[in-house]
């Protein structure tokens, strides 16, 4: 496997997106496979693992952290906080572009929680050290370089390795450069989401690298998603919405297209489609099927040409997919 940087942290150039491995987001999952998904990316050479304090109200963490214990010095371990609130932080409503069915999305950025988060998640990953932190939205009402600042005393500590951001603007990346050194943004970049281009230059002009996350559209992209069981998260998701999906996959139709021509799968084509757009860009695939698993990592070897990565770019400026993004 190839490796990639995040600032100076060395991972590999596809990390292992851990949300999948929770009940209730892609439906339902026991902890064995799980467990077993994750463990055969990390055998297969994945050394990035994300996950977050959100997922599965700690689940996740938990079990990332089992499946690490007896290999923690090979693993980059990547997990957000502000979503799993203390009883005594108020919520602070983080508007998206469209509704949950489980109501808003809330956060709380406070610096006087960061220490709490990272203790509680430090305990449920069974570790001494975060490898990378990052909130995982900007609060709406705590400055940002308040909540970047509080992350700093935690480097300082030597409870958090690099500090990450994720889902900010350029004007957000600006300021928290002020305040401390950021390895990595983690954004919403896909063939079906573009990243916006200041936010990419000023990671370019930092150094910043650029995690990037539902790599695969959520699944989307990998052209076998036809409809959305009632207890996939996806429901929430207007992309997915039954009166967008159908029209959806059609009109990506020329992209699936490319990817047969190249004896290569969609999702190999998405990954290493975005592999190629910087060297400072890691995906983050998540899966539950080691055969998926292999796939996604292979993507790594893809080497697209100038003129197919030129065709791809003119058919995604014919395509415009139907439905909001969270951002
Ligand atoms: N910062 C944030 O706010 C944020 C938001 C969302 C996600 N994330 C991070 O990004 C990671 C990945 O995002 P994501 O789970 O939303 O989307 P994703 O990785 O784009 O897609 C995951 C879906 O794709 C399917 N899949 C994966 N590889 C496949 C393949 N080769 N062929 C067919 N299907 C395939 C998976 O199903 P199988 O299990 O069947 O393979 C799963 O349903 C998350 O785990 C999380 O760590 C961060």
């Amino acid at each position: 496997m190839h490796s990639r940087n995040l600032g100076d942290l060395s991972v590999s150039a596809v990390g292992f997106g851990a949300m999948v491995l929770s009940p209730g987001v892609y439906g339902k999952i026991n902890d064995e496979r799980a467990a077993a998904a994750l463990s055969h990316a990390l055998d297969a050479g994945v050394t990035m693992v994300d996950t977050a304090d959100g997922y599965g109200g700690g689940h996740n963490e938990t079990l990332v952290g089992r499946v690490i214990a007896d290999r923690r010095d090979q693993v980059v371990v990547a997990t957000k906080f502000g979503f799993l609130l203390p009883t005594d932080a108020e919520p602070h409503p983080f508007p998206v572009g469209f509704t949950f069915t489980f109501g808003e999305l809330a956060v709380n950025g406070e610096p006087r929680f960061v220490r709490r988060y990272a203790e509680a998640s430090l305990q449920r990953l069974g570790t001494d050290r975060i490898d990378l932190y990052y909130p995982h939205f900007p609060d709406p009402q705590v400055p940002i370089e308040d909540t970047v600042g509080a992350v700093a005393e935690l480097v300082e500590d030597g409870l958090v390795r690099h500090i990450g951001l994720s889902n900010v603007t350029v004007d957000h990346l600006r300021r928290a450069l002020g305040i401390h050194p950021i390895a990595a943004v983690q954004i919403e970049w896909s063939m079906w989401k573009p990243i916006e281009p200041d936010l990419l230059a000023l990671c370019r002009e930092h150094g910043v690298g650029i995690v990037a996350w539902s790599p695969l559209g959520a699944g989307f992209l990998a052209g076998t998603v036809t409809d959305v069981a009632a207890d996939d998260f996806r429901q929430n998701l207007p992309r997915f919405a039954p009166d967008n999906l159908g029209t959806n996959v059609d009109r990506f139709e020329p992209i699936r297209r490319i990817a047969a021509e190249l004896t290569i799968t969609p999702a190999q084509l998405a990954l290493a489609w975005l592999l190629h757009q910087d060297p400072r860009v890691v995906p983050i695939p998540g899966s539950r099927t080691p055969a998926h698993i292999d796939e996604n990592l292979a993507a790594a070897d893809v080497d697209l040409g100038a003129d197919i990565l030129e065709r791809i770019d003119q058919e995604l400026a014919e395509i415009t997919p139907l439905g909001e993004t969270l951002l």
